[in-house]
């Protein structure tokens, strides 16, 4: 049994127990055991409610079982769920003809997880490198930022920095190089130094790392330098994608101005997360034919990537992510978030930051790494009905559905302020 939390219940003590007692250890939940989700809301299984400000990782961007979407996977499930990519299925195709059209890219390749979308990107990336790029047989590099997180499988972790990531699974991949976050001159410098670079992959904003939103300028940059070099630009949208950060993809803030342009678009688009509204794995990876079309019959693939399940959730999550305008709500109660929040941080010495982009935000605490004050904060949050995670001890992540309304960031902003000055 682990240690007992006052504000659990017995009932969710049970659950927690089990969980402890039969479940791999690999993840350090906030004690809280959750049973329904609607729209914004969360339930424990004493039917108290919560806000969702973690949004699964922002994997429900749509809002927790928005009917929609449950609706067309119900339907589905009824129909056709898996046939294999041995045969055609009556939904992959149209469902990759819409994505490449709202997205802008030749082609698309769905997969299941985020992990298994970098790790198609990486070996697209590759096979590119020494096709088209003429980089010699097992030569080609991939850079990668300073404190991304792009996933969990071998070669995903294999681009890692952090220890907790690492340590203990080698030997990792080789043919990764990194350069710092935010920085287009080390960038610039790197792809001059070694010819043998074939790929940038890059969070736009990084997500797992505290929220650290780049410079205005920094990813057309990236765009400008990547193609200069010949070097492709590959965005790890699985996390900011799907209008968590205000537009549809975060890469699109590189240009703000010229949105039907698009002079800075990646080559290579990974999305994941959002993609299901939060209702099953599906991730993909668009690229353009140049790219996609490296890749040949029966040398990459997954059982369930592209089932009809998949194509039919996928479809109408980003249907109703347009069609009920949550991308122009997220920019808007994103605005009004910050501002509460920066409100907040002016009268609370403890909150040293405040950054986002739509509502993909965090505040920063005055603590270490290694202090518990983050967890404190969010059971403390969890008590007055509100689900925040730390990530890196004193980074607090602040991200809910984008379906939330103003009264509702009012409300949770009230929380959020109650909660934090009894830590000062
Ligand atoms: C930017 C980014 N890439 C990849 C992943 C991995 O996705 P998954 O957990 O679905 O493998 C995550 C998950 O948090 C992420 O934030």
């Amino acid at each position: 049994m682990i240690q007992t939390d006052p504000g659990i219940s017995a009932n969710s003590q049970q659950y927690i127990d089990k969980e402890d007692a039969f479940g791999a250890h690999n993840y350090h939940p906030l004690p809280v055991v959750l049973s329904k989700g609607e729209g914004i809301y969360l339930y424990d299984v004493d039917g108290k409610k919560y806000f969702d400000f973690l949004s699964a990782y922002s994997a429900v961007n749509q809002g927790h079982c928005h009917p929609k979407i449950i609706s067309a996977m119900t339907e589905q499930a009824k129909t056709l769920t898996l046939t294999s990519r041995a045969f055609y299925n009556n939904l992959l195709g149209e469902c990759e003809e819409y994505m490449a059209g709202i997205f802008g890219y030749d082609k698309v390749l769905l997969m299941n997880s985020g992990a298994e979308a970098v790790e198609s990107a990486m070996k697209l990336a590759r096979k590119w490198a020494y096709k088209v790029k003429g980089i010699a047989k097992d030569e080609a590099v991939i850079v990668f930022a300073r404190n991304n997180f792009h996933g969990r499988t071998i070669s995903v972790i294999s681009a890692s920095n952090d220890p907790d990531s690492t340590e203990g699974f080698g030997p990792l991949m080789r043919g990764i190089e990194w350069v710092d976050y935010n920085n287009a001159g080390q960038l610039e410098d790197k792809l001059k130094s070694n010819p043998n670079i074939c790929a940038f992959i890059v969070e736009p904003v990084q997500g797992e790392a505290g929220v650290i939103v780049p410079d205005e300028k920094y990813l057309a940059h990236v765009a400008e330098i990547c193609q200069k070099h010949n070097v492709l630009y590959i965005a790890d949208e699985i996390q900011t994608g799907m209008g968590r950060t205000g537009t549809l993809l975060a890469s699109d803030y590189a240009d703000p101005k010229n949105e039907g342009q698009k002079l800075h678009k990646p080559d290579v688009l990974i999305l994941g997360k959002a993609l299901s509204g939060g209702t099953m794995p599906v991730s993909a990876v668009l690229a353009g034919n140049e790219v996609m079309l490296t890749i040949k019959p029966g040398e990459h693939g997954s059982t369930f990537g592209g089932n009809p399940l998949a194509c039919a959730v996928a479809k109408k999550s980003i249907e109703v992510l347009l069609e009920e305008k949550m991308i122009e709500n997220a920019s808007k109660m994103g605005d009004l978030f910050r501002e509460g929040l920066r409100k907040i941080a002016d009268k609370n010495s403890l909150i040293t930051e405040v950054r986002g982009r739509g509502l993909l935000n965090a505040i920063e605490i005055n603590s270490s790494e290694s202090s518990s004050l983050g967890w404190q904060i969010c059971e403390a949050l969890r008590d007055h009905g509100l689900l925040a995670k730390p990530t890196h001890g004193n980074k607090i992540r602040l991200a809910p559905p984008l379906i939330i309304n103003e009264e509702q960031i009012k409300e949770a902003l009230h929380i959020i302020d109650k909660v934090m000055a009894k830590f000062i």
